[in-house]
Formats: C-alpha cells, sequence, structure tokens
C-alpha cells in the first residue's frame, strides 16, 4: 500500500478468536491470539496438528465457513481492518493483496484449465494488463520459480506435471498479483522429501526478492530454523511462544515449546535426542481449564491449573507460561511445592 510507513505491520491480528458452534457446545479453536507481522518478514508458526495453525490462515482470508465464525478481535492488513469486510470486497483481498500456498496443489488449481488460462486470468483480474501481456508475465512467472520451456508448458494442463512443479505453478500464481502478504500452509507436506526444501527455498527467496512477509505453516522445525525470522509456537488456539527464531528454536522457554524443539533430529542424526511431549493435544470439548498444556507439562505447578497464562514479555520474545512471571530463583521451588 502506498503512503504507509514501514513501521506499520504488514499484518496484524488482534485478540482474534473463532468459535465453532454445534449443537452440543461452542467450540473455541481460537481464543484471542494476537500477532504482527514486519514488512518482508517470514513468521514461521508450528504446533501439533489441531493447534489452531490452518483456522488462523483461514480467519485471515476470511474463510471460516459456517458453523465456524470469528467470534472476535480484528484482522488488520497494512493499517487497514479487513476482517468485517463485505464477501466481495473480502474475495478481491485474496488474491491481490494475500497469496495462498496451500498443501495441497490441487486446491488452488482447477484440473479443467490449462495452468496458463488460469495464471492469464488471475493476473488480469488483479492488473491492467492486456491478454498478450498478460501471458508474457505468466511465462516469465513459470520461469522464475524453475519451470522449465515455460513457453510450451503454459499450455499444459496441472495434471501434466509433478506434484513439485504443480506446486511451483502455485506459487507462481500465488504471487502473479505481487501481494504483500503471503499464507503458506504446509507448502511441502504433500510432496516428495527431494522436493520439499527446494519449494521452501523458491518461496522465501521470490518472497524476499519483493519484500513479501510470509506466514509459513508447518510442522518441520528445521524448515523453521532455516527460513523464518520470527516463530509462533501454537497449542490449543493460543499462542505460547513467540519470539525471533534463534531465541524460540536454539533456547525455548515454554515448556511446550522446549518439548517440540526437543523433537528435531540433530545434524549428527542422533536419535536419542528426539524427545516425545507424553499426550496429545487436547479436543476444543475438552480443554483444561487454566494452562490448557498443564496435563502434559513436566514444569506444572498449582497456578497452572486454575490461571490461564496471558503472554508475558521475556527479553525480544513472549511467552504464556507462569513460570516466567515470577523470579528466576523461585522456578524451581513453585513446582516442588505443587
Ligand atoms: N469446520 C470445523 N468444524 C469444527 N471444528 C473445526 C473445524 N475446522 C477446524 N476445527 C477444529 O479447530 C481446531 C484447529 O484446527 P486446525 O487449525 O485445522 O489445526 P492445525 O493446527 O492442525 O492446522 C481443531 O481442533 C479442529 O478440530
Ligand atoms: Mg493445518
Amino acid at each position: 500500500m502506498t503512503g504507509q510507513s514501514s513501521s506499520v505491520p504488514v499484518l496484524s491480528v488482534r485478540d482474534l478468536t473463532v468459535e465453532f458452534v454445534t449443537r452440543r457446545a461452542t467450540l473455541r479453536a481460537l481464543d484471542a491470539i494476537s500477532f504482527d507481522i514486519a514488512r518482508g518478514e517470514v513468521l514461521g508458526v508450528v504446533g501439533e496438528s489441531g493447534a489452531g495453525k490452518s483456522v488462523t490462515g483461514s480467519a485471515i482470508i476470511g474463510l471460516i465457513d459456517p458453523p465456524g465464525r470469528i467470534a472476535g478481535g480484528e484482522v488488520v492488513l497494512s493499517g487497514e481492518r479487513i476482517d468485517n469486510l463485505p464477501p466481495e470486497a473480502m474475495r478481491r483481498i485474496r488474491g491481490k493483496r494475500i497469496g495462498m500456498i496451500f498443501q495441497d496443489p490441487l486446491t488452488s488449481l482447477n484440473p479443467l484449465y490449462r495452468v496458463g488460462e488460469q495464471l492469464v486470468e488471475t493476473i488480469r483480474t488483479h492488473t491492467d494488463l492486456n491478454a498478450a501481456d498478460a501471458r508474457k508475465r505468466a511465462i516469465a512467472l513459470l520461469d522464475e520459480v524453475g519451470i522449465s520451456a515455460p513457453e510450451r508448458r503454459i499450455d499444459g494442463y496441472p495434471h501434466e506435471f509433478s506434484g513439485g512443479m504443480r506446486q511451483r505453478v502455485v506459487i507462481a500464481l500465488a504471487l502473479c498479483a505481487e501481494p504483500e502478504f503471503i499464507i503458506a500452509d504446509e507448502p511441502t507436506t504433500a510432496l516428495d522429501v527431494s522436493v520439499q526444501a527446494q519449494i521452501i527455498t523458491l518461496i522465501k527467496r521470490l518472497c524476499s526478492e519483493r519484500g513479501t512477509s510470509v506466514m509459513l505453516v508447518t510442522h518441520d522445525m528445521g524448515v523453521i530454523a532455516e527460513t523464518a525470522d520470527r516463530v509462533a509456537v501454537m497449542y490449543a488456539g493460543r499462542i505460547a511462544e513467540i519470539g525471533p527464531v534463534r531465541d524460540v528454536v536454539k533456547q525455548p522457554l515454554h515448556p511446550y515449546a522446549k518439548g517440540l524443539m526437543g523433537a528435531i533430529p540433530s545434524l549428527e542424526g542422533d536419535a536419542e535426542r528426539l524427545v516425545q511431549i507424553p499426550g496429545s493435544m487436547p479436543r476444543l470439548s475438552a480443554i483444561p481449564s487454566g494452562c490448557a498444556f498443564n496435563p502434559r507439562c513436566s514444569r506444572v505447578f498449582a497456578r497452572c491449573h486454575v490461571e490461564r497464562p496471558e503472554l508475558i514479555q521475556v527479553g525480544d520474545r513472549k511467552v504464556a507460561c507462569h513460570l516466567y512471571d515470577m523470579p528466576e530463583s523461585l522456578r524451581g521451588k513453585a513446582e516442588i511445592a505443587a
């Protein structure tokens, strides 16, 4: 957006709450989460399955379908509130200002149309280019995402591309209207291990060349360590810890983040360092009171059963854990007293 100071975050999420209303209960999938993404920044989002990562992405792009709803909070894109826009205005923002890359490339590609038709249509919807120039732009983009002989392959159908090549086409599609922000939700999970790193490297390079901000959802901590500037660790619809990747990955504070980071294989492939967190993520209908992580936490104490921890600033990061709401000298004692 022109006229915006670069200090305005590209994305600002404030107390975002998402609920699914069922006959039996109202289930809270996101519970007042807040975070910012700066211009050009890559925010990694991690957490076990069911943590709320995809719901966060869907809420940002206005794609929470009934019986789900945004029950509170705000989503602000480059200074403009977008969570309350009419559906038509939100449709224009998707694709134009927010690009999307999902796990399965066929979520974004229509199997019935040639990839070139899809690229050209998206480019023409969001720019003033005529058909010939849009086609030139599409070919250049296919070339940029690493598709060889793009002049010929632009007329191929999605099924004529391998999984990795299809995801490259999706990246071209996500970038073709030059969005300020991209959501990539597990963009490599469905791909061969051998091409995963190439796809991540490509997203990272293209976005950093364009100054595009990225929210990168992945369960691959190695990818986060190499790609993200900051990382948010999610658990049961809340942010457990958020901060610079060097802090959160190398020296996590929240016991859940410690457990997740302990699950990164070391470079030497030392399998004994793979620590599993006991138990599993609670279902939305049975989120424990107090800290949702308390039944699985090795450092639980009395307060964790009764009071939901809020994010508190610790150095450059924020952590939602009562351990950090007391002097360091008392930390061990609280647990013993529990
Ligand atoms: N359409 C839906 N109806 C009911 N619950 C949902 C729906 N979509 C997601 N959820 C619930 O919201 C929680 C977060 O899901 P999700 O964001 O997909 O997790 P993940 O972190 O694995 O991406 C999960 O408990 C999931 O079961
Ligand atoms: Mg998901």
